[in-house]
């Protein structure tokens, strides 16, 4: 199993990190200082999650090379448009203290707003600030509608995926137009971590359900970030590249679909 996966523009993404979405921002730096010294290099986070400065002091403290992390952050709702967008990159930044980010997404596809903010990720990702750009929580209607003015196509979705709600038919067309796929709320927001499948698949290889989870989504070709504030837990979700799901227990694991949603619909969401 490759611990990368080479975007349509040639960059290397790490397939898991650390997502950090309703994490304080104090506890934030503790919790990437933990992932780094377990191994990640992927960092998730965004605007909204108003961790970005306590990320920044984690990556610092942790006393890794910049270049050696991959780090994402999102263009929140509020801020779309063409100007707004490249004021809140700049804003970015600066809470993250650093001088570009691996990877910059649109967060939700505000409607009538998102082609806009595109032209300005566009220039972004042409100024080297931004080394890959990318969507989140998009549709397949949502991405042609952005292709209708866009330059250049996102290389990423970030959207809401876990055993519970596999997003099959997105997948497919992300798939056959080279966006890669990245799970958010990959472990189902922890609530799937009994599922009686999942806990026996686990015992036959020694792990526990979030690992059969995590080495799920790897082994469906899913860039992953299970959010985790507990050492313990951040250092077993990255020790999953040392056993292999069967066909079958995949297949079991792809029969847990329920298309159940924890989060909003993208077409249903009060922006
Ligand atoms: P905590 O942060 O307290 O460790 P998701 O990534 O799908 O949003 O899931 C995150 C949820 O799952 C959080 O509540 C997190 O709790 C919990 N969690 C993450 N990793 C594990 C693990 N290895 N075992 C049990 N719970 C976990």
């Amino acid at each position: 199993m490759e611990k990368t996966k080479k975007l349509a523009n040639g960059i290397e993404m790490p397939r898991l990190g650390l997502g950090v979405w309703r994490v304080e921002d104090n506890v934030a730096t503790d919790a990437i200082k933990w992932a780094i010294e377990a191994g990640y290099h992927l960092i998730d986070t965004a605007a909204i999650y108003k961790n970005e400065a306590g990320v920044g002091k984690g990556i610092k403290e942790s006393g890794v090379d910049r270049k050696d992390l991959f780090i994402t952050t999102k263009l929140w709702n509020s801020d779309q448009g063409y100007e707004t967008a490249h004021q809140a990159f700049n804003d970015s930044l600066e809470r993250l203290g650093l001088d570009y980010v691996d990877l910059y997404l649109i967060h939700w596809p505000v409607e009538g707003k998102f082609n806009d903010s595109w032209r300005a990720m566009e220039e972004i990702y042409e100024s080297g600030r931004a080394k890959a750009i990318g969507v989140s929580n998009f549709h397949q209607h949502h991405i042609e509608e952005l292709m209708k003015t866009a330059k250049i196509k996102p290389m990423v979705n970030q959207i809401e995926l876990h055993p519970t709600l596999t997003q099959v038919p997105l997948r497919e067309y992300l798939a056959q137009e080279e966006i890669a796929v990245e799970a958010w709320s990959p472990l189902g927001q922890g609530k799937i971590l009994e599922n009686k499948t999942l806990v026996s698949i686990g015992e036959k290889h020694g792990k526990t359900a979030a690992q059969v989870i995590i080495r799920w989504h790897l082994q469906s070709d899913i860039i992953v970030i299970p959010k985790s504030v507990h050492e313990e837990r951040i250092q077993q979700n990255f020790d999953v590249f040392d056993f292999e799901l069967t066909d079958e227990e995949m297949k079991q694991i792809d029969e847990m679909n329920i298309n159940e949603r924890l989060g909003a619909d993208p077409d249903n969401f009060d922006f």
